[in-house]
């Protein structure tokens, strides 16, 4: 009788251990599945294109009931970004969050890894755009540096921290600085991310700057085919200053402006010195595509460092420098003098659309604007990738969804296949 009763314990003990055991399996599997289906669940709502069904391929192909959805999607408003402090909190488990939004999964050919890219990222809000847009260029064997401003939000200043904590080859500039619009602050910011990439283990050939609502155009291979075209030279805008002398001919001081930022300069009566080394002046964009070279003759010139001293009180002077220094004669990539005016439409560093050029240069812009600047729509997907150009400003979620899923989901598709 007790052997009986014993087995028969025996037996329902088996029993619930082996039920147990087959529950547990399943979650984990199903986990594991969710986990690896979308690692952007750990806090992205489920993508739209997914939700509603779009075909990033018919966006591409301008099909208008395709475009139609989207248009109604930004009508719903439904697109809400993770806030910084979602960032700051997902990157506090670093193991998590680079295996959930698929970081190491990342891999470079070998075509890429003996290239590598460096980035020089001035950011100052929207950590969740930051991070997207990090993840669409991110490459374990390039490096990143993140300069944060130093008047960014203390959330923004943690989830920043976290990208650089749990992501391999991403660091935070060594020295920050408090950014102001058009002044010299805005160019010292790359300039310390370029003296620390400078220092990094990383032979980078090439460096890239960015700011927060860029994204790319073309996938990491494609962009070292390009550069290995370069062959040493940048691309930079530099044309002739017509029209913009006034924005060195005189001493410039910094003004409490209260209507946006915190302080930018206005010109003063006095009058400044020509440049020194009879530098001749051109003007351009602040961002630029540098050669590791040229980024070396930068750092350790006096010609470079007198006219970044010179330049101090100044109008926008990331505007000028890169423009004017990449046609000083005899320096790495050298663009000469008399050589043709590089207009944005030319390099191909970045691609903007403004507004007084549509219908004129371009097809209008089907998103929104900022400051005579376009954020895209996504029914100019086919346009943005069809130009040639490497980069896109502007790109915003909060504008169009759409748009910034299907370039992902394409520069996805189009990433080489790892053998
Ligand atoms: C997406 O659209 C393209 C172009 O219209 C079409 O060829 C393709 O079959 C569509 N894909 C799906 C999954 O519907
Ligand atoms: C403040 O900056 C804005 C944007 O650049 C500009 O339009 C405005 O004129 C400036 N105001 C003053 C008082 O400088």
């Amino acid at each position: 009788m007790r052997s009986f009763w014993f087995h028969l314990k025996l037996r329902t003990a088996i029993f619930i251990f082996l039920t147990l055991a087959v529950i547990i399996c399943f979650f984990t599997i199903t986990f594991s599945i969710v986990n690896k289906g979308g690692g952007q669940r750990v806090f992205e709502r489920q993508r739209l294109t997914v939700q509603h069904g779009i075909n990033c391929t018919a966006i591409y192909e301008m099909e208008p009931v395709e475009l139609g959805k989207t248009l109604a999607i930004r009508k719903q408003k439904t697109y809400e970004s993770a806030t910084d402090q979602t960032i700051a909190e997902a990157t506090s488990g670093c193991d998590q969050f680079a295996t959930g939004m698929g970081y190491d999964a990342i891999q470079g050919t070998e075509f890429e890894r003996e290239f590598p890219l460096a980035y020089s990222f001035v950011v100052h809000k929207d950590a969740a755009l930051v991070e997207r847009m990090l993840r669409a260029i991110y490459m374990p064997h390039n490096i990143y540096c993140i300069h944060y401003d130093l008047k960014s939000s203390a959330d923004f200043i943690s989830a920043m921290k976290g990208l650089a904590r749990c992501i391999p080859n991403v660091f935070i500039a060594s020295k920050l600085e408090i950014v102001q619009y058009a002044g010299i602050s805005r160019l010292k910011a790359d300039l310390n991310c370029l003296s620390d990439l400078l220092d990094s283990e990383v032979k980078w050939k090439y460096v890239i700057n960015l700011c927060g609502q860029d994204f790319p155009l073309r996938t990491n291979a494609e962009l070292v085919s390009d550069l290995k075209e370069l062959k040493g030279r940048n691309m930079v805008e530099s044309k002739r200053p017509e029209g913009k002398e006034w924005r060195w001919s005189v001493h410039h001081i910094l003004k409490n402006n209260k209507s946006e930022y915190y302080e930018t300069p206005v010109s003063t009566s006095e009058e400044k010195s020509p440049p020194p080394y009879n530098i001749e002046m051109f003007v351009g964009s602040a961002y630029f595509t540098l050669s590791r070279e040229f980024v070396v003759f930068v750092h350790w010139s006096f010609l470079a460092r007198d006219f970044l001293a010179w330049s101090e009180d100044t109008y926008s002077p990331d505007e000028h420098f890169w423009a004017t220094l990449i046609r000083v004669p005899g320096v790495p990539g050298e663009v000469p003098r008399s050589d043709p005016e590089i207009s944005e439409l030319i390099s191909k560093t970045r691609l903007v659309k403004w507004s007084y050029l549509e219908e004129n240069l371009y097809p209008p812009c089907t998103g929104d604007h900022v400051r005579a600047v376009c954020i895209y729509g996504a029914a100019e997907l086919r346009w943005l990738l069809n130009y040639g150009h490497w980069f896109a400003n502007k790109v915003d979620p909060k504008v169009d969804p759409v748009l910034m899923e299907c370039l992902e989901e394409i520069l996805l598709e189009k990433r080489p296949q790892l053998q």
